[in-house]
């Protein structure tokens, strides 16, 4: 095992928290072991803190980084690029060449426009959404997460399963303070993977509902696929109701494939979120959809706007990340190297006799400590052992294995089997000291 020691990002947390909100920039960064940690660089599949300490890192930056830390290709368009500028409060060649290669990748891309981030450009599909129809609400799954903004800071966090209340008529709880409490009015939640319930709700409140919002796998509570038919079933009340189908793909795009969740399921939606993996970290989003959507916003009935939209940066970015994506094509590598390391933390478990769900994708894939088979929704999500986790999230950081601290990994095309193996390694020690 290795010797870390976390005393340099302990002195810098403290100098940072007297100028700095708790001492970070986003609330989740707190949360790492045994604090919030500095760090100085990362290459390839490896990031290194301020104390020295490198780890394998499986958070991939909460997700963006499909190719790894600093790839060369990504690092050497951004510097091109950007000689020739930076923004320019109008438009340039190259973000036509990633909308038109977005257009071709994606099935319902017919339009789009690009934001920063994803939590503005669900809110974008959710005005476009409510122009269209005349509708106000829209409908959302227990613990989906769409970004931090007011109308989606709910249903995300709970004291219990048992305050949840019934499957047919949820309670929601605020994930912050300070929320307008009329942006509890703007939402219907269900549990997720449950058709019925969803069609039982349609039937009963179609009049208001203007979209259904979906992550297409459920990654931000487990990593959740969906149950046989749900997609497509989603598709069909759609389609019946006149209802926009939202796929809120900022996890699952450019993870599962070139194409997304859509691509990858076979089910394409009304509009779609694309960001994290689309430009190796820097900030760019979009929201495409079919044409009969967009034209809201062509039209100038539905506006959308922002300063810092496509500068010249982060077009370079995702353009080299989609040219490095479509030249390697590394998801069934990807795929691959997931499931071995899938398998091998399930090995790990079972030799050390402690129950463990393994489950996922490979890109994507989620561990908890549970005797459940499968976890099929947010409520399944809330009786696992989030002491076991703990333990195992923080003793794998010790052993330089850097996981998402709800028990996620991603996988990257940097990522190479001598990583899966240490990994693997690295967990046999530690399930072997997890509580009893
Ligand atoms: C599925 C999903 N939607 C939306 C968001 C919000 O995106 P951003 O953090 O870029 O605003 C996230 C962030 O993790 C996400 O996982």
């Amino acid at each position: 095992m290795p010797n870390f020691s976390y005393d340099k990002s302990a002195a810098l947390l403290e100098r940072a928290k007297k100028v700095m909100a708790g001492g970070v920039s986003s609330e989740f960064r707190k949360y790492n072991h045994p604090h919030a940690i500095f760090y100085t660089h990362g290459r390839g599949s490896r990031i290194v803190d301020v104390d020295g300490n490198e780890y394998i890192d499986f958070t991939l930056s909460q997700g963006p980084l499909i190719l790894g830390h600093s790839h060369p290709h990504v690092l050497k368009s951004v510097s091109d690029y950007s000689r020739d500028g930076q923004l320019f409060a109008g438009q340039h060649l190259r973000e036509i060449e990633l909308a038109e290669k977005l257009q071709q990748l994606i099935p319902s891309a017919e339009r789009l426009r690009f934001c920063l981030d994803g939590s503005e450009a669900v809110q974008t599909a959710f005005r476009i959404a409510r122009a269209k129809t005349g509708r106000s609400k829209f409908l959302r799954f227990e613990g989906h997460y769409h970004g931090w903004l007011d109308n989606v800071s709910w249903g995300i966090s709970t004291p219990s399963v048992d305050a949840l209340g019934s499957r047919e008529h949820p309670n929601v709880f605020p994930w912050s303070e300070g929320l307008p409490d009329r942006s509890k009015d703007e939402f219907i939640t269900l549990p997720w993977n449950d058709l019925d319930l969803v069609r039982q709700t349609l039937a009963e409140s179609a009049a208001d509902i203007a979209a259904i919002i979906t992550e297409p796998v459920m990654c931000n509570n487990g990593c959740i696929p969906p149950a046989a038919g749900f997609l497509e079933g989603l598709r069909a009340l759609c389609d019946q109701y006149g209802i926009v189908l939202i796929f809120d793909e900022v996890i699952t795009g450019f993870r599962l494939s070139l194409g997304g969740a859509q691509q990858h399921f076979g089910v394409t939606p009304d509009l779609s979120i694309f960001a994290k993996a689309l430009a190796s970290g820097y900030p760019i989003s979009a929201v495409v959809g079919k044409q009969s959507w967009m034209d809201a916003i062509e039209q100038a009935r539905v506006i959308h706007a922002g300063t810092m939209n496509a500068g010249n940066p982060t077009v370079a970015a995702a353009l080299a990340t989609i040219e490095v994506l479509e030249q390697e094509h590394p998801y069934p590598r990807m795929f691959q190297l997931g499931q071995e390391l899938m398998e091998g933390l399930r090995n790990a478990a079972h030799d050390a006799g402690i129950p463990v769900l393994v489950q996922g994708m490979g890109p994507m894939f989620h561990i908890s400590f549970t005797t459940k088979k499968a976890l099929t929704d947010y409520r399944d999500t809330l009786t696992v052992d989030r002491t076991r986790l703990n333990e195992f999230i923080e003793g794998m950081h010790d052993e330089g294995i850097r996981i998402i601290g709800r028990g996620l990994f991603y996988i990257s095309a940097a990522h190479t089997p001598a990583d899966i193996s240490r990994a693997i390694e690295a967990s046999r020690a530690v399930m072997k000291g997890i509580s009893g």
